[in-house]
Formats: C-alpha cells, structure tokens, sequence
C-alpha cells in the first residue's frame, strides 16, 4: 500500500513538473533552415545566428532584431529575428545554417524544437 501511494505521489509529480515545463515555453513547432537572401530586416547571411518567424507573428510587430531561444534536446541557440517565413505555420521557425547545426546535423532537416524570445539588453 505505501508502494502503491508513492507511486500515485511519483506521478502527480512528474505531471506537475510537465505542465510547468508547457507554461515555460510558448512555442513549440517544426524548427528547419534555409538560405538567408533580401530578408525583410537588411540583414543577409547564413553564418550568422538567425531566423524568420512566421508571417503571422512577425507581421504583428516589427520584430526585427528580437532574440529568441531554440532549445532541441540538450542543446540551445540564440538567433536574431531577420525575416518572416511565408512557408512556416504560427510556430514554426526557418533558421540560417549555422544556427540550425548548433541544434542538429543539416541532415536531419526539419526538427521538433521548442523557442521563445528571451530579453535583449536596452541598446543605446
Ligand atoms: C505579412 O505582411 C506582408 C506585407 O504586408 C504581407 O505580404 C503578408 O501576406 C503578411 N503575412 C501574413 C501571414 O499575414
Ligand atoms: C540566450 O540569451 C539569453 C539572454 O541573454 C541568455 O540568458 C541565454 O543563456 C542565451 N542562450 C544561449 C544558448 O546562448
Ligand atoms: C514532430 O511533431 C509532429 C507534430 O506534432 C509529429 O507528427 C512528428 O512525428 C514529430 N516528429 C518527430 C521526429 O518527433
């Protein structure tokens, strides 16, 4: 019987610890990359850390120069907001290859990550 109650204990913990873990982070949605070229925000690489978010959210606001943060398993980057993504659903992100290998081998494609925008420090 106590057994049984510590496991009963185990997994309403285990489903506490997720549903914090879904509030944490917003954005969950197919992560791929692609080539950087006449991005709506002037900025044209594929060396550096960057994305297009979906037209939907970056159509919102002018979001050029926001950061965000992609994490796919154990490992995270930092990519500057530089376009939109026509082809991308609301949660979707296309990043430069360079931020894209940080998460996973450019042959894997498309990726399930999870992101939000983190804080940039107040320029000037
Ligand atoms: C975003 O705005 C651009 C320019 O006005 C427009 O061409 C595009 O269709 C809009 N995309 C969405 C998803 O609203
Ligand atoms: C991303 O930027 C935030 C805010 O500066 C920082 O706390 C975080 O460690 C950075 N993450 C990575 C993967 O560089
Ligand atoms: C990625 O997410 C989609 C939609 O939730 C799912 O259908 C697909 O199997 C996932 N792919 C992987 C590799 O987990």
């Amino acid at each position: 019987m106590t057994i049984f109650l510590c496991i009963i204990a185990f997994f309403s913990d285990l489903i506490i610890a997720d549903k914090l873990n879904l509030a944490k982070r917003d954005f969950e949605g197919k992560i791929s990359y692609t080539d950087f070229e006449n991005t709506a925000c002037g900025i044209n690489t594929n060396d550096k850390y960057v994305c297009a978010v979906s037209g939907d959210i970056f159509n919102k606001t002018s979001l050029c120069n926001s950061l965000i943060q992609v994490d796919y398993g154990l490992n995270s980057v930092n990519v500057t907001v530089v376009d939109s993504c026509e082809d991308c659903n609301y949660n979707d992100l296309t990043l430069s290859q360079a931020a894209f290998q940080v998460l996973a081998d450019l042959s894997a494609g498309v990726i399930n990550g999870t992101w939000n925008f983190v804080p940039t420090s107040p320029s000037q």
